[in-house]
């Protein structure tokens, strides 16, 4: 891409959605004959019934690619008009090359400049701010945000407390520049960090603290490791605080919002905060049950399906929340525009 400021302020606006699931189930019974485990406990403590695994030969970029032809297609967009491909993502191909760019020569998205986000769970929000960014200061037009996961990859199928969380899924949006006075798009952002968490959620191996050359290490190093005690207790808690300074900040109240999608993790955080937050079940929309925790992909490919369930519609006032591996966290209120 070439940006070049020209002092036209736009706004950027979500026009299109898009999601690959691989096709293998995992169920929660399919867990119970790999680990000490059971459906009544998963489904009790996380909400979750079953996941997806991609296949043996198959990485994060390949779910990503056809997420990202998806989306193509429904924004009626040639390849070559995408100016940046951004791809959160917990488990990328490499540690380089970005998972990003072998996702934009294989759409052929020759044109646009492609790097990852590395974000935890909230991947996606950080790459929606990116993306916004890159709109509103007038440096790119179009730019696709593609979070792309294959956890299985990362996780020790061995480990009952982390390996029935997570599954495999890309994701992503659609992000393009609308003029400003529109009333669209992305109305303000609440991100952040704090790395004293850091090792609550962490792979230690296969980095420069770690380095692979060095091993080969027992593979729970090489996988995600977990405090979940402390990660639950750290995510209530900034769901809560993430969405209420937002709102603050852009002196919105709780019932002018229509649609909450929250990062699909677990059943019970949800709960916890949309309850704090004062927002209604029916105005959730959550999906998982099917999915499990498909960290970058998991809040657009909750909102795809909010869609299809007549949830997000033209007009509605959406927030949007996560958090995750850093630890980070972030939330966002768009108007949902596609058109
Ligand atoms: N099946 C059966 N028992 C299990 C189990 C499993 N899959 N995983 C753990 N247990 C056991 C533990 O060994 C422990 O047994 P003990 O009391 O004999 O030691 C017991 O269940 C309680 O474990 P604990 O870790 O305290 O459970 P919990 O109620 O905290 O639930 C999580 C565990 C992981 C579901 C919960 O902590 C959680 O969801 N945390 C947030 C994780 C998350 O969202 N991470 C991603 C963030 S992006």
């Amino acid at each position: 891409m070439i940006g070049v400021r020209n002092g036209a302020r736009k706004r950027a606006r979500l026009v299109a959605l898009g999601a690959e699931v691989p096709e293998r189930i995992v169920t929660n019974e399919d867990m119970a004959k790999m680990v000490d485990t059971s459906d009544e406990w998963i489904y009790s403590r996380t909400g979750i019934k079953e996941r997806r695994f991609v296949a043996e030969d198959e990485a994060a970029s390949d779910l990503a690619v056809r997420a990202g032809i998806k989306i193509l297609a429904e924004a009626e967009m040639d390849p070559l008009e995408v100016d940046v491909l951004i791809v959160p993502t917990a488990s990328p191909d490499h540690i380089f090359p970005a998972t990003a760019t072998l996702v934009a020569n294989r759409i052929g998205a020759h044109r646009a400049a492609a790097f990852d986000i590395l974000a935890g769970c909230t991947g996606f929000i950080y790459g929606l701010a990116q993306g916004t960014a890159l709109i509103e200061s007038g440096l790119a037009g179009n730019v696709l945000v593609l979070g792309a996961e294959a956890l299985s990859k990362i996780t020790d199928q061995t480990d009952r407390s982390t390996c029935i969380l997570f599954g495999d899924a890309a994701a992503g949006a659609m992000l393009v520049a609308a003029p400003e006075d529109e009333v669209t798009g992305f109305l303000g952002f609440e991100l952040g960090a704090d790395g004293s968490g850091g090792q609550d959620l962490v792979v230690p191996a296969g980095g420069s603290r770690m380095p692979a050359k060095d091993g080969p290490y027992e593979a729970a190093l090489s996988c995600i490791q977990m405090n979940g005690r402390e990660v639950f207790k750290f995510a209530t808690r900034v769901m809560v605080e993430s969405c209420t300074k937002l709102l603050e900040a852009l002196e919105m109240h709780v019932d002018e919002i229509d649609l909450l999608v929250a990062h699909q993790a677990n059943q019970r955080i949800i709960d916890h905060a949309i309850s704090r937050l004062g927002i209604p079940p029916e105005k959730v929309f959550n999906n998982l049950e099917r999915y499990g925790n498909t960290s970058s992909a998991s809040i657009p490919l909750a909102m795809l399906e909010a869609r299809e369930a007549g949830m997000l519609s033209p007009g509605d006032m959406t927030l949007l929340v996560g958090f995750g591996a850093g630890l980070t966290w972030g939330s966002t209120v768009m108007r949902y525009e596609p058109t």
